[in-house]
């Protein structure tokens, strides 16, 4: 059994995220996650709010609260979000720890140390109206590349592009619109990435055979560009600190690093604050120290995340000069649009995840986002859409299976598995057909081939539909009771693997299927494709339940409504 390391790119603190997000990283690495714990690996998931930089400092203004206790509030917020779509996290941290100043500043004192930083001296946006330098997205203005003129001093969001303040046309302060800016002289500390320009090239070129195309063609674009030095330290109030023993003038003017700095090193610091829980059994440096790589690390994110996790990061690390594990596999999402439009937290455009918890409970979305997963191209939300993807899909083939077979069986046969005849040849086809399929949902799901995967699911609860169609137990039952009974036996098997194969995906659903069988043996461990072939898991007289409904079916009314709340088209 292999040790797997699962991070997904950290949600930034300021404010609720949409589905577009959720489906772009935490859910995917969820439902990987859960899917290689069934297998019996040992798995570790770690994910964490990141919390610095000037989207925090904004909107703490925002609501008038304090920064540091803004995060606090925004970390349960979104937390409680989280456990409400159960995202089964070892650790959801928050890159303000402890834990993450020490490792971030331990970072950049060996990137130091190894000649990869420089102080220099460089021109930064200053507000006389406002008293204070503005970094990143305290500046807004027209992005010289494509026009955009909502475009933030870090990066505009129309073409993506990363930028520098002094690069936006006709700028303006974020914090008081100010536009009689100037440019002061102020030090910051570079990280030299121009000198491992080769040393990254050549990791990406020994790693992104491993890689979807998506991630490994940005990271070709950005090698394209060459790697640029870059200031990595901020005048914010909120950061971590430029440490006071190797950089004393920057400490004392109150610098911070850039938060694009310390986000990605929080994976480590995250599972420290997971392993500082409880230090008598759990090691964080086993995960990340690659003396003894036996952990295989998989990232998911969206692609704009990619360039900071293919070549930047990997550059930091590779500077550090320290065995510190770097990912395997990178695992990028295209966008999920709303109606082919833009998800837009500004704009308060598509649906937000708390929103989508209060409307339905969290299986029908993480079935509807994964069957549906950005994967190789953009994929576009609608409420039609999903609508009848949860009637057909979840009410109708697996729901409805569910209920039919259990109830029919319950009043011709009492309420435990019944007997009745030996397997014959229409079971043998069935177990045939899903030993296949479940071969096949392995196969995608090891290849994180998310929309795959969910196919393969589905095709398993349809298998279960033709065979019931094709046996038709309430006719059977008339003229041959005991094949009635297989047929319902065999049906029940499958609720059994239905419960257990669905778990990465529907886990609420899946512990309602499972319970409803009364097992010694409570678990969702994995089933082989020879278990999955005799379909024979349940012991005849296994008392059962009917669990409540698995899945209502939406009306026309229910579509109506949500298209009334949250706008369609
Ligand atoms: N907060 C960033 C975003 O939402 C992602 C940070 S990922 C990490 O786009 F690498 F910094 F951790
Ligand atoms: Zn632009």
């Amino acid at each position: 059994m292999a040790r797997h390391l699962i991070t997904s790119a950290l949600p930034y603190i300021n404010g609720i995220k949409h589905l577009g997000n959720m489906v772009g990283s935490m859910l995917p690495a969820d439902v990987y996650s859960r899917y290689l714990r069934q297998r019996g690996h040992d798995v570790l998931y770690i994910c964490a709010t990141d919390e610095h930089g000037t989207p925090a400092e904004l909107a703490a203004k925002e609501r008038g609260l304090p920064v540091a206790e803004f995060c606090a509030q925004a970390h349960d917020a979104q937390k409680a979000v989280y456990d409400g779509f159960e995202l089964a996290f070892d650790h959801f941290g928050r890159s303000s720890s402890q834990e993450n100043v020490e490792i971030t500043q331990h970072f950049a004192r060996k990137l130091n140390e190894n000649g990869f930083i420089e102080e220099r001296a460089i021109r930064q946006v200053y507000s006389p109206a406002d008293g204070r330098f503005l970094p990143d997205r305290y500046v807004e203005g027209t992005c010289p590349h494509c026009g955009y003129d909502k475009a933030r001093g870090d990066q505009c969001e129309n073409c993506t592009r990363v930028l520098d303040p002094t690069d936006l046309l006709n700028p303006r302060s974020a914090i008081s619109g100010s536009t009689e800016l100037e440019v002061r002289e102020t030090k910051h500390l570079f990280l030299l990435q121009s000198k491992l320009q080769h040393e990254v090239e050549a990791w990406v070129t020994a790693h992104e055979d491993q890689w979807p195309q998506l991630s490994s063609s940005i990271a070709r674009k950005w090698l394209t560009e060459g790697l640029h030095d870059r200031a990595i330290t901020r005048d914010l109030d909120w950061g971590v600190p430029v440490p006071a023993d190797t950089w004393p003038e920057l400490a004392a003017e109150g610098k911070v690093f850039y938060v694009w700095f310390d986000a990605p090193i929080e994976y480590l610091g995250s599972t420290k604050e997971w392993a500082d829980q409880d230090p008598a059994n759990r090691d964080w440096k086993s995960w990340w120290w690659e003396a003894d790589d036996t952990v295989r690390y998989t990232e998911f994110m969206a692609k704009d995340n990619v360039p900071f996790h293919t070549v930047m990061f990997p550059a930091t690390q590779l500077g550090v000069r320290e065995p510190w594990k770097k990912v395997d596999v990178v695992k990028a999402f295209n966008w999920l649009t709303y109606y082919g439009g833009k998800f837009s937290t500004s704009q308060k455009r598509g649906v937000f995840t708390d929103q989508a918890l209060e409307i339905l409970p969290a299986d029908y979305w993480r079935y509807f986002l994964i069957a549906n997963a950005p994967e190789s191209d953009d994929s576009s939300f609608t409420w039609e859409h999903f609508t009848a993807t949860v009637n057909k899909d979840l009410a109708d083939t697996l729901g409805n299976f569910v209920n039919r077979v259990l109830s029919f069986s319950k009043k011709r046969f009492g309420e435990e598995v019944p007997a009745g005849a030996e397997a014959g040849e229409a079971e043998a086809k069935l177990g045939e057909q899903i030993a296949g399929l479940l071969a096949e949902y392995e196969t995608q799901m090891e290849a994180l081939q998310f929309r795959k995967a969910a196919a393969a699911l589905r095709a398993l609860w349809s298998a279960g539909n033709s065979y019931l169609e094709e046996k038709a137990p309430w006719l059977e039952i008339k003229t041959d009771k005991d094949g009635a009974a297989l047929t319902l036996r065999t049906a029940m098997n499958l609720i059994h693997l239905y419960a257990i194969v669905s778990e990465p995906f529907i886990p609420a659903s899946s512990r309602a299927m499972r319970q409803a069988f009364e097992l010694a043996d409570d678990t969702a461990a994995w089933v082989s494709a020879e278990e999955a072939r005799a379909l024979a898991f349940l012991p005849v007289g296994t008392p059962f339940t009917v669990p409540p409904v698995l899945f209502a079916k939406l009306t026309d009314d229910d579509l109506a409504a949500y298209k009334e709340r949250f706008g369609g088209e």
